[in-house]
């Protein structure tokens, strides 16, 4: 029998209830906190971009990227091998185009034998294991920096999409594992995913920009491929208004519906709120580029001693996946990747 008198607390008012909450309970040590911890960074969440230059053993500071480098195919692959040993899942390349192979329609990046694609080969055939993801827009290969065709000061939708489709095809051939078109023009998704089908490379798969922004966060990367003292204007008639949130769900919408397996926000950082709404809405492997201004202003503050740069570096990590991101494009992955081995 049970001799306990009714205690106390059972008839405690939701006043005393609630007063007797306490949430740092849970916080005050090590092993707790661990054991609560809802998110976490893995080195199976990186992307690692990286910048090739043609040339042979050689290597470049990028100014407003400390830490980040230019390299030639050679070094380059010898740096997709250790970031393969570290388990970094997968590599996205940019390639610095040199200027005498830039044209006003980025002819170049019809060449199978262009930079993206001879790393590409260098890179599958040295380091199977990894993830080799390509960019097929126009950029590095113009003349003016812009992301498509150019005529009488308009970006060409339907000719640039014919262009980056057979690019794509191209990129596929070299090896490339995931073909992530960055351009934003309407109807890119469709026409490459046709092309690649109608080509042999149903197994290539597309990860779509799919929400990009006109942001001012991509300086330094104009710098670390050399379209910056290039560009006329901007992109706004191609990438999507800061200031805008539905417009990210609809072209989401159509890239998925046009054949994109999985999504990307960028830049990152600034936009949580639209990875998280994506990540909502469709349910999709969905991913963050935190961009080359986000790496510089981390860089940058920590280098002057005004903050602690690792630990904003994983802090910034983190956001992302409580945000919702699958994984994460950043210059920040062999770092992260060291530390976790740590
Ligand atoms: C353009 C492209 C951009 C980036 C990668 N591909 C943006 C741009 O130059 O407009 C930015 C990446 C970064 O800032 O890290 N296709």
């Amino acid at each position: 029998m049970n001799k306990m008198t009714p205690s106390k607390t059972a008839l405690r008012s939701v006043d005393e209830i609630t007063s007797s909450r306490r949430l740092r309970r849970m916080r005050k040590a090590d092993w707790s906190r661990r054991l609560v911890q809802e998110h976490h960074i893995r080195v199976d969440d990186l992307i690692w971009p990286i910048f090739l230059i043609e040339g042979e053993n050689r290597e470049e500071d990028v100014a407003a990227m400390p830490g980040v480098k230019r390299m030639t195919v050679d070094l380059a692959v010898r740096a997709v091998e250790r970031a393969a040993k570290l388990g970094i899942p997968a590599v996205a390349t940019f390639p610095k185009i040199d200027i005498s192979k830039k044209d006003d329609r980025g002819s170049a990046i019809l060449d199978a034998d262009n930079l993206i694609n001879k790393a590409t080969r260098a890179i599958k055939k040295a380091v199977p294991e990894i993830g080799v993801i390509t960019d097929v827009a126009l950029d590095p290969f113009t003349s003016h920096g812009h992301d498509g065709i150019l005529s009488n000061g308009v970006i060409l939708n339907d000719e640039t999409v014919e262009q980056i489709a057979h690019a794509a095809v191209l990129q596929a051939a070299a090896g490339a594992d995931i073909i992530a078109p960055s351009d934003m023009m309407d109807g890119r998704i469709g026409a490459i995913r046709d092309a690649l089908d109608a080509n042999g490379f149903q197994e290539v798969a597309i990860m779509s920009y799919a929400t990009k922004f006109a942001s001012a966060f991509y300086g330094p990367y104009r710098d670390a491929i050399g379209t910056a003292g290039l560009l006329k204007g901007d992109k706004k008639t191609y990438y999507i208004d800061p200031a805008n949130t539905d417009e990210a769900i609809r072209e989401t919408e159509q890239d998925l519906v046009e054949g994109a397996d999985m999504i990307m926000v960028k830049p990152g950082l600034p936009y949580l709120d639209i990875i998280r709404r994506l990540k909502d809405t469709f349910a999709v492997p969905t991913f963050a580029y935190q961009v080359s201004g986000e790496y510089a202003m981390i860089k940058a503050a920590a280098m002057n001693g005004w903050i602690d740069g690792e630990k904003a570096m994983l802090e910034s990590l983190l956001a992302f996946k409580r945000a919702g991101c699958d994984g994460i494009l950043t210059y920040f992955a062999v770092e992260v990747a060291e530390r976790l081995k740590a």
